[in-house]
């Protein structure tokens, strides 16, 4: 008896944590605190179903109970059996008729919703003024396009507020998944096809994230640095969006300071190649052209000087099975800090 107690500790501790901990979390990655209309309606979806679940998991428990307690053995009474209910027309409709009324009130709602979200009309007329963003999930970065503004972008997602936005996803090389939890479900990028909806960011409630930044996930294990697949979601209202193209377009490399030049003119021996510094330009790496306005470096480590330099340093301890490892001859410390001051410098007002 005595070798069990050790277990039943953990088992609590594990239950305790396990409540506590389910309330972490952020508001701008939580799917139960939607920004907008599409994880509203998700959310909804949700609370629906668990709402159905607990009600049948409450009455089939105390049938359950009720019919132990009332037809169990009783000393005395070991020839006994309760009256036999097999074939009885009556139960045999009640159970089959509650799970189909439940099943109706879930599919409503389900196939109403799933064909609302799937709606991409707009997007694919000839002339369309939704805004559009082709999503390139790449190993392990993010590829975002406006075709219709002609300009490109990555790891930072910039979208204007109480809009639809719609989205047309694709992967490089494997498969990925694109998510942000505040704002809606999950999409798979495929090499294949693209897969395609539309999330809406609601200005009100987007001031919740700091700087109404709001954080993206890769949701397809992908490979080593899967968990580090992260983008970050810039939401402005319409005009400041729009302003945001202009200064894109006009964007222009600049090195202002004599560290800045030597950074440059290493960068466009050993970068330029993979990574575009110009708003209109694809390419096999993200696009830097407004590197220095993003949060993070390689997505998901504070962009500082002394980060950007580990990065440059040592992308594979970085980033696990990243793309740039071995794409340059290694630097040394004063090249590094000649690139980190060029890069942080690629800023779009
Ligand atoms: Cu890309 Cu996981």
């Amino acid at each position: 008896m005595k070798k069990w107690l050790p277990n039943w500790r953990i088992l609590s501790l594990f239950s305790v944590m396990t409540l506590f901990l389910a309330g972490c979390g952020k508001p701008f990655l939580s799917t139960l605190q939607p920004v907008g209309e599409v994880a509203d309606m998700q959310k909804s979806l949700i609370l629906l179903s668990s709402a159905i679940m607990i009600l049948v998991v409450v009455v089939v428990s105390i049938i359950f109970v009720y019919v132990v307690v009332k037809f169990r053995q009783r000393d005395g009474e070991e020839e006994r059996i309760p009256k036999q209910v097999e074939g009885s027309h009556k139960l045999e409709i009640t159970w089959t008729v509650i799970p189909i009324l439940l099943l109706l009130i879930l599919a409503v709602p389900t196939v109403s919703y799933t064909f609302q979200l799937a709606d991409v009309k707009e997007m694919e007329k000839e002339e369309t003024d939704a805004l559009v963003v082709n999503v390139t999930a790449h190993l392990y970065w993010w590829e975002f396009e406006y075709p219709n503004q002609e300009v490109v972008t990555s790891q930072d997602l910039y979208v204007p507020t109480d809009e639809k936005v719609y989205f047309n996803l694709k992967a490089s090389d494997v498969k990925h998944s694109f998510w942000i939890p505040s704002a809606g479900g999950k999409m798979d990028t495929n090499t294949d096809n693209e897969n395609k909806f539309w999330l809406e960011f609601d200005s009100k409630r987007v001031g919740q994230a700091p700087e109404e930044l709001f954080y993206g996930k890769c949701a397809e294990l992908c490979g080593p640095s899967h968990a580090l697949m992260d983008f970050k979601v810039k939401t402005l209202p319409r005009d400041e969006f729009d302003q945001w193209i202009e200064n894109m377009k006009n964007a222009e490399p600049t090195a202002e300071t004599e560290l800045a030049q030597a950074g440059e003119e290493i960068f466009e021996q050993s970068c330029i190649t993979c990574h575009a510094v110009s708003a209109d330009q694809k390419g096999v790496a993200p696009n830097l052209t407004n590197f220095g306005n993003r949060q993070m470096v390689a997505g998901h480590k504070a962009n500082t000087p002394e980060n950007l330099a580990d990065w440059l340093e040592d992308p594979e301890t970085f980033k696990p099975g990243n793309k740039m490892t071995g794409a340059y001859d290694e630097l040394k410390p004063n090249e590094i800090e000649a690139l980190v001051e060029y890069l942080s410098g690629l800023k779009v007002e």
